[in-house]
């Protein structure tokens, strides 16, 4: 139990639920946060880092390892969500979402690996999501980095096999958390002609997460059943069961087919 854990933005929702939960169970936890003062009764240790800023990363992975000695287990879990047309995106919005939810995790990963492999053992969860499987209208470029991140782990996994080192991706649908607050809207032109949809979806996007998401703590036992697994699998997916169905779908079903029902079901 004495596994030393890294969670990056644990300073919210399933973050910091995973942190709770793996501090109860005993793991030593380090997380993070660009504003740990801000949450001074975290009940476990929060460092500041910003998954942007490479010193951050580099100066927080040694950080840990100066007073632990090791890193058992990588959680990638600090993202932010994203909404907006394609064609109306600002690039520089697109930029900043790419940044932090796959080139952030990628920088995490580039600096925990050489360690891991010098023990030849580790483990690294990264927190992907539903949407990383289906090009969801109005949500596209976080689809988009998502499905990144997703693919790259089944690159990595084939590339340090023979290292000890276990990859895993977790992809969750929607979850009560404060995700919504933290979010990029690239979007705000009332004469757009994208804007009457594209603003149905968000409401609808926004009920779906403060209404209908899972408790952030069931995807804390998840990572917990993984950390405790021998030989974990490549893809989780957790949610309600729609939108795990979603998947199954799009896998079995003629293209044009699952197009029209997901057409169907956002209204468009
Ligand atoms: N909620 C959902 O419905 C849902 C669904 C699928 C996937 N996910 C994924 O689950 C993960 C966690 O999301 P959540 O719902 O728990 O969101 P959240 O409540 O907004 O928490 C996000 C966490 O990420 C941190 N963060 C944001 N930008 C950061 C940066 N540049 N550097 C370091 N930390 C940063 C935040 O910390 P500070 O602001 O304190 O720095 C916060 O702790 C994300 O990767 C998200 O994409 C969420």
């Amino acid at each position: 139990m004495n596994k030393v854990i890294i969670i990056t933005g644990a300073s919210s929702g399933i973050g910091k639920s995973i942190g709770n939960y793996l501090t109860e169970k005993g793991y030593i936890v380090y997380g993070t946060s660009r504003k740990p003062e801000k949450y001074p009764k975290s009940e476990f240790t929060l460092v500041k880092s910003d998954i942007n800023k490479k010193s951050d990363t580099q100066n927080l992975i040694n950080h840990v390892i100066s007073i632990e000695g090791k890193i058992d287990v990588l959680i990638n879990n600090a993202g932010i969500g994203y909404t907006g047309p394609i064609e109306e995106s600002r690039i520089e919005d697109i930029e900043s979402l790419f940044s932090t939810n796959f080139f952030g995790p990628i920088e995490m990963i580039k600096n925990t690996l050489p360690l891991m492999r010098k023990n030849n053992s580790g483990l690294i969860i990264n927190i992907t999501s539903i949407a990383g499987y289906i090009g969801l209208p109005f949500r596209g470029v976080f689809c988009a980095s998502k499905s990144a991140l997703e693919i790259l782990t089944e690159s990595l996994r084939a590339e340090i096999k023979d290292y000890g080192i276990k990859v895993v991706n977790v992809a969750p649908g929607d979850v009560k958390t404060d995700v919504i607050s933290r979010r990029i809207d690239s979007f705000n032109d009332k004469n757009s002609i994208y804007f009457k949809k594209y603003y149905k979806t968000w409401k609808s996007m926004n009920k779906d997460v403060e209404e209908g998401g899972i408790d952030p703590l069931k995807i804390s036992r998840l990572i917990f059943k993984i950390i405790n697994k021998n030989n974990p699998k490549i893809h989780y997916v957790i949610g309600k069961p729609l939108q795990k169905f979603s998947i199954v779908l799009k896998k079995i079903l003629p293209d044009l087919v699952f197009e029209r029902i997901l057409n169907r079901f956002n209204s468009l």
